[in-house]
């Protein structure tokens, strides 16, 4: 809304834009002594045949200035100061009749479905797949504020010849017990020694290579098996999915596809797109630059393509997406590239809302970190960890906290996410948990930390928040102008799919405050006091709607 006062003061003197062209063009400056918009004069030098800083003096002077600070011409610009006192007060005021809706809006409507964690089960879920789930979690908490409404899709890797090697591996050493006491482990450790023992008894990968063909047959005994394994390890799976606080919508895994693939197969062979090629039968994407699409082995065995492409045919049936994302790693950008393409040349232009949302890599002292190679990190394990640590250091700052384990719960778990989801998705980035859990620096618990005192310091009064009274404190302005920005920075992320942009936000209101409460006396009692109070509250307010879109509690007190 000051954007528009902006627009119609400069629309009045320039007949020769219209109010859009002049919304584009106007930026924000860098600091806020160069007032808080700016129009660059350049886009009318060509029109008026005049030097930019002469049109900007020759400007200024005819701008109505009534509703702003100042107008004022500086180089190739005419600089505008908006009134602090009416932004502080409209900021304020919507803030608090808002809530938690501050920062809602509607960019788009329709379901969106959203390819997240999707773990292999018998295996550990890696970091990557934390990175998949809290990224597609705050994707579909920003869609959800957006206008939109997600449907989180765990596409489990629960098919494919590992389980013909499981059954024969659990057959050969396992026990019902040990799977029921701690299945991933124990069932990771039949698959490794499986591998081990394979190496010099190749007649093993035989017997697994045919128990796998029971399962694909049905075999009673084999599929007993596999669904015995996969839900345990859901299970397993379920007790991180619940510590993080997130749920999903759908656990049609790639087996769920079993019987979709055939109708696949057979429009590809109807529209002539099939070809063999050594044996496999394949789709040709040279004219998209890319390797040919495996859709059957030589064996007549299916793909990890062939069920993307049933599951995405699938998914757009059942909910009509209007986008559809794959919150998957980096590693995998061909996989979805040759998977839309196939899809387009079947002849389905909804591909064109198909977006894989890929991430980088994290890693520990620089190094990758593989379930394969040992160096496994058990996601369980990291998230009891943080809370230990975060139980830890509230013990230290606040011994007597009532709900202490709730809060030590809300900040570790936070601070793994917090973490994750700071860094632009695709870069990679180390892991450390001492860094990650720390109450200073750029981190969730930092954020939390700050809300809680925004929060303490409202409960040391008996005034309350007025966000009607006015305020002059003009060392409250960097925090009102961000505080008024919230629902762009919601816009920005939605429509990059990048939780970072609201994570970063959030670390800059934090200091932003901090850096007020060490120079500003907020509990003086003067006419101004609610006001001040009332800012306060709209600080902990967006703090908590900007933790609480990338799926992070905000503890009152800790
Ligand atoms: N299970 C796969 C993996 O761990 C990820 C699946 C991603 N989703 C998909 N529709 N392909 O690598």
């Amino acid at each position: 809304m000051f954007k528009d006062q902006v627009v119609q003061a400069l629309a009045a003197v320039l007949p020769e834009l219209s109010a859009d062209q002049i919304s584009d063009l106007l930026e924000t400056p860098k600091t806020s002594d160069l007032g808080d918009y700016a129009f660059p004069t350049f886009a009318l030098a060509k029109i008026k045949r005049m030097a930019p800083n002469k049109i900007a003096a020759e400007l200024a002077p005819t701008i109505d200035a009534t509703p702003f600070e100042a107008v004022k011409a500086v180089g190739g610009y005419v600089n505008f100061f908006l009134d602090k006192m009416s932004f502080a007060h409209a900021t304020l005021m919507a803030i608090d009749e808002a809530g938690d809706n501050f920062g809602s809006q509607t960019l788009g409507v329709g379901d969106v479905t959203i390819d997240m964690s999707s773990p292999n089960i018998a295996k550990p879920m890696s970091m990557g797949h934390l990175r998949s789930t809290v990224i597609g979690n705050a994707l579909a908490n920003i869609l959800t504020k957006t206008g939109y409404t997600p449907i989180k899709i765990n596409h489990l890797g629960d098919w494919g010849t590992q389980f013909g090697k499981l059954i024969v591996a659990y057959k050969l050493w396992g026990s019902e017990e040990e799977v029921k006491a701690d299945p991933i482990k124990h069932l990771l450790e039949y698959y490794v020694r499986f591998h081990e023992e394979a190496e010099t008894k190749p007649e093993m990968d035989d017997e697994a290579r045919a128990w796998f063909k029971k399962l694909e047959d049905g075999d009673p005994e084999a599929t007993k098996l596999w669904a015995w394994f996969r839900e345990e390890s859901l299970k397993e799976f379920n007790r991180i999915y619940a510590k993080l606080g997130i749920d999903f919508d759908s656990y049609n895994g790639e087996a769920f596809y079993n019987d979709k693939m055939d109708p696949v197969v057979q429009t590809l062979v109807d529209k002539h797109l099939l070809q063999t090629s050594q044996g496999a039968e394949i789709v040709d994407l040279e004219k998209y630059n890319l390797n040919p699409a495996l859709i059957k082995k030589s064996d007549g065995a299916t793909l990890y393509m062939t069920r993307d492409l049933a599951a995405a045919i699938y998914r757009k049936e059942t909910y009509d997406f209007v986008q559809s994302l794959y919150v998957v790693g980096n590693e995998q950008r061909e996989h979805f590239e040759q998977m839309k393409a196939v899809l387009k040349e079947m002849g389905y232009d909804w591909a064109d809302e198909i977006h894989h949302i890929p991430f980088g890599l994290i890693t520990k002292d620089g190094k990758k970190l593989s379930t394969r190679k040992g160096n496994i990190v058990l996601l369980e394990q990291v998230l009891n960890d943080a809370i230990d640590l975060a139980k830890k250091q509230i013990a230290e700052k606040h011994p007597d906290l009532e709900n202490a384990d709730q809060v030590a719960h809300d900040v570790g778990v936070g601070a793994v996410i917090f973490h994750d989801l700071k860094n632009e998705r695709l870069d990679s980035f180390d892991f450390n948990l001492e860094e990650v859990v720390r109450f200073e620096g750029e981190t969730g618990p930092y954020v939390q930390y700050t809300n809680a005192r925004a929060n303490s310091i409202l409960k040391k009064t008996d005034v309350s928040p007025a966000a009607e009274v006015a305020l002059s404190d003009t060392s409250a302005w960097d925090i009102l102008k961000l505080l008024a920005d919230y629902p762009n920075v919601v816009a920005r992320a939605a429509k990059a799919y990048e939780p970072s942009v609201i994570a970063k936000y959030a670390l800059r209101l934090a200091k932003a405050f901090n850096k007020y409460y060490a120079n500003t006396k907020i509990l003086v009692d003067d006419a101004e006091l609610p006001a001040r109070l009332a800012l306060v509250s709209s600080i902990s307010q967006v703090l908590t709607n900007a933790l609480a879109l990338l799926g992070v509690n905000a503890p009152a007190e800790m």
